[in-house]
């Protein structure tokens, strides 16, 4: 993840300051020479002409791309918004520590870049209309309608009336739009792009709008390109994998819209999956637009899990969904104007929700690892007649997360280790589902007299959960082996929400690690996002021991489960007169007020039409 430098733009004053050296050697003049100094002239004279901010903007703000001074009639323009969800300034920080540690990069002067540090350019304030820590929702209406609303709301205002989004108002212009996430499909982030519901909660009805049947409000299809998990939505309650009421089979409604829709994951249905590859030459196609790819039934694994799987799973990292997705807007023949893509990071999120500090950490990776892609995918879609912006920023802070954690009441050690978490090989609420399934084994095993063996329940924790196949702490390099008070930690928590039981009450936890059983296969995955609460038992206190262990180890802090109300970063990399408006401290609504200028977008037009 080495940063490339930008090439410089050609500035207006280095250009004068040529033009003033050659002129004071002026002693004999071929025919060529001459030449020349007219060409200087003709150059001067444009740059003159054209005394625009742009020029100086691009001169002054590395960010930015070469921006052509005059415009053809017809240029495309791009927009591609990076969210990177629950990402605040100091897990920033915190990835590029552990990337340094990744490398091997001890050096207290190391130039190591990110590739969001260089294109850094300002902060927005995150609150909601109704609260000063936003949710997921009103966060991401403030980037698509370019107004404030109430936390759970998505693409409405908080009269609970729906507001034009830059999708809609980009589609009715021409434009492309997709959307591509590791999340739901159907989750808060870019649900607000896609739909208009009052609640959140409404997932079947996003999945109705997003596909562009008679329930999307416009009764037209905004979107072009959907890549993301979330399918149980979109499958009729008449299947296993299903999440909805009713018997809507909203696969099988985008493909009579004509959707090219591809599948997966086992759905029960008429369409089988495809499987490794969503975007194989399908009956002699290559994928055309409108596409869609459904990726999983729930959130796709986290990233920790998908590198770490026993066996590989049938899913790539956000960066190839996001190159195929650039691919498919750019060359489509339907491309006659420009796109607009929203790409999210969307389980940077969960895993600071989970205050598991090492999952945290490698969604940010590969979040970076995307970034460094579509830079330079902007970087050679800038042209006479293409001009792209760039966008990254997070619609909240998650976890309350420090670098610096105090574990004794004597003075602070200034210090904290994020290189002791490099070893971690899963998740906490997998390496939960792990261990539930153990201890379920033994509690079985045991029933009808004998006790569960609490030594072999201690042992499991110290060298599968804590130890090498778990949060991998092992050697001096993580700080040691488990230690007894960190298997002891974790084991207390088990006592008392599983072992103290009696074997009846265990059946919902019994029902529960059935569906986590498959450690590695795809249904796996699925399964322990399905790992919800169980009547009685706090699963969730033994996810946060684990958690914790590793939190402890890195001296990392957490100040919530939830969302924070600091500022958050905003990133730019393109067009340079958008990357200056960009700079400073705004309001989040001015991301999409931003982009709604960039592409000279209506969204009022839109909104008089939802409200029709
Ligand atoms: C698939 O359908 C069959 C019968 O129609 C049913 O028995 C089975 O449980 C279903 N499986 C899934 C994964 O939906
Ligand atoms: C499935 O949905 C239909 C309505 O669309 C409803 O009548 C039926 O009761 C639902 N079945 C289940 C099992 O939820
Ligand atoms: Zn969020």
């Amino acid at each position: 993840m080495s940063e490339e430098k930008l090439p410089q733009p050609v500035s207006a004053g280095n250009a004068h300051h040529g033009h003033a050296h050659s002129s004071t050697r002026r002693r004999r003049f071929t025919k060529r020479q001459m030449l020349l100094e007219v060409l200087k002239g003709v150059l001067i004279a444009i740059l003159l002409l054209f005394p625009s901010s742009t020029i100086s903007y691009a001169s002054d703000l590395s960010n930015g791309v070469w921006h052509w001074p005059w415009t053809p009639k017809h240029v495309k323009t791009n927009v591609i918004l990076m969210i990177s969800d629950g990402y605040g300034p100091a897990s920033v920080a915190f990835t590029r520590h552990f990337a340094q540690a990744l490398n091997g990069d001890n050096d207290y002067d190391s130039p190591f870049q990110l590739p969001l540090d260089t294109i850094l350019v300002g902060t927005h304030r995150s609150r909601s209309s109704s609260s000063l820590i936003t949710d997921s929702a009103a966060g991401a209406t403030a980037f698509s309608c370019a107004k404030k609303s109430y936390n759970g709301a998505i693409g409405v205002t908080p009269d609970g009336k729906p507001c034009g989004t830059v999708f809609e108002a980009a589609k009715r212009k021409g434009l492309l739009t997709g959307v591509v996430v590791t999340s739901r499909l159907t989750d808060a982030t870019p649900a607000a792009f896609i739909s208009h519901a009052a609640s959140r909660a409404e997932e079947a009805l996003i999945a109705s709008q997003l596909v562009g049947g008679p329930k999307n409000p416009l009764g037209e299809r905004t979107l072009d390109l959907a890549i993301g998990g979330g399918g149980c939505a979109f499958l009729p309650n008449t299947t296993a994998s299903s999440c909805r009421q009713d018997d809507e089979d909203t696969v099988q409604l985008a493909a009579q819209l004509g959707w090219d829709v591809r599948v997966g994951f086992p759905t029960n249905t008429s369409f089988s999956p495809e499987g490794a590859d969503v975007f194989s030459t399908k009956h002699g196609r290559e994928p055309t637009l409108p596409f869609m790819a459904l990726l999983s039934a729930g959130n796709t694994p986290y990233e920790i899990d998908r590198l770490n799987a026993p066996q590989p799973l049938p899913l790539k990292p956000l960066k190839h969904y996001a190159s195929k997705a650039l691919e498919l807007l750019s060359e489509s023949e339907q491309n006659t104007d420009g796109f607009v893509l929203m790409i999210e990071g969307s389980q940077i999120d969960l895993c600071a929700h989970n205050n598991d500090p090492a999952c945290h950490a490698r969604e940010a990776i590969a979040y970076h690892d995307t970034i460094h892609l579509v830079k330079q995918w902007v970087r050679k879609h800038t042209s006479r007649t293409e001009r792209t912006i760039l966008i990254s920023t997070s619609d909240h802070e998650t976890g309350g997360v420090t670098l610096g954690r105090q574990l004794t009441p004597d003075y602070p050690n200034y210090a904290y280790y994020p290189q002791r978490l490099l070893n971690a090989k899963h998740s906490t609420p997998i390496l939960t589902a792990v261990l539930i399934d153990f201890v379920r084994t033994e509690v079985a095993k045991a029933h009808g007299g004998a006790h569960a063996s609490e030594k072999r329940v201690r042992d499991f924790i110290r060298h599968s959960i804590l130890g090498a196949s778990g949060l991998g702490l092992e050697s001096d390099t993580q700080g040691g082996p488990p230690t007894d008070d960190e298997v002891e930690a974790v084991f207390a928590v088990v006592k008392e929400e599983i072992l103290s039981r009696r074997h009846e009450e265990l059946d919902e936890v019994a029902a529960a690690a059935d569906l986590i059983r498959l450690v590695g296969s795809t249904a796996h995955a699925d399964a322990l996002h399905a790992l919800g609460p169980v009547p009685g038992v706090n699963l969730d206190g033994i996810r946060r021991a684990i958690s914790d262990v590793a939190a402890r180890r890195a001296e990392i802090g957490f100040s919530t489960s939830g969302h924070t109300g600091i500022d958050i970063n905003v990133y730019a990399h393109g067009d340079p007169t958008t990357v200056h408006k960009l700079a400073g401290n705004q309001d989040n609504t001015n991301i999409g007020t931003i982009i709604q200028e960039f592409l000279g977008l209506d969204l009022d037009a839109v909104t008089r039409d939802l409200n029709k």
